[in-house]
């Protein structure tokens, strides 16, 4: 086994909506268990290992969602004489919002995140947290409701990744980079003056 993925896993090939409307970039990886409830997107790379996405969450490209997480769950309308929207009425009150999941962020196993949220890029949410508000860029928020613990890498590194957009190469140039060194990736950015179109 050349990497560590015990599930089964679906490859997802195709690049047009599914019957419920779902879209996939290419290189998305679905495990068993996982629930797409229609008009979700997902990006290039990204890995769902049996998580529900409610309607309208879109995920970004190399994000990892674990087991259990919820992305986007909708409140059902209070005001109602019933909260349950199988009741016609009721249903009618129900407001979805978009959730939107930036690129490479994680989100840990049973975690939920509520509709109308924004994840930055590079965050990660921890195991059992749940996100209430929008999360900043390469924070790592954790608890109930979700706090911010800290940053992935100091504030300007963080800049320097969200403003290379290293998530739109090629998957071959993306290849090519120091992948398991983050600083020395921001590195290479900063030296070729990158904003997301030259050879990394
Ligand atoms: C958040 C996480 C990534 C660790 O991040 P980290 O910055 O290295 O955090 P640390 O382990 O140094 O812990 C920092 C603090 O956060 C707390 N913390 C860590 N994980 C937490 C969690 N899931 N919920 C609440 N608090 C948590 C720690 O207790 C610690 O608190 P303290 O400062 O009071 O001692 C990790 O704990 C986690 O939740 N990973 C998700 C694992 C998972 O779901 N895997 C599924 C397979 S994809």
């Amino acid at each position: 086994m050349d990497r560590w993925n015990p599930f089964p896993t679906i490859i997802v090939p195709l690049e047009g909506p599914d019957e419920h409307g779902n879209m996939f970039e290419d290189g998305v990886r679905i495990c068993v268990g996982t629930e797409l409830q229609g008009g979700c997107a997902v990006g290039r790379g990204t890995e769902i290992n049996g998580a529900t996405l409610y309607p309208m969450t879109r995920v970004g490209r190399y994000c990892s969602i674990a087991r259990g997480a919820a992305l986007g769950a909708p409140d059902h309308p209070l005001s109602g004489l019933s909260t349950n929207i199988g009741l016609p009425a009721v249903n009618a009150l129900l407001k979805l919002s978009k959730t939107e999941i930036g690129h490479d962020v994680w989100v840990g196993a049973n975690a939920t995140v509520l509709s109308g949220c924004a994840l930055g890029h590079g965050s990660v949410v921890a195991a059992g947290a749940v996100v209430t508000r929008d999360v900043r860029p390469y924070a790592i928020v954790a608890g109930v409701p979700a706090s911010e613990r800290r940053r992935r890498f100091p504030d300007e590194i963080c800049e320097q990744l969200v403003q290379s957009r290293w998530w739109d190469l090629p998957p071959e140039q993306l290849a090519r980079l120091p992948l398991d060194d983050a600083l020395a990736c921001a590195d290479r950015f900063r030296a070729l003056g990158r904003a997301g179109s030259e050879d990394a």
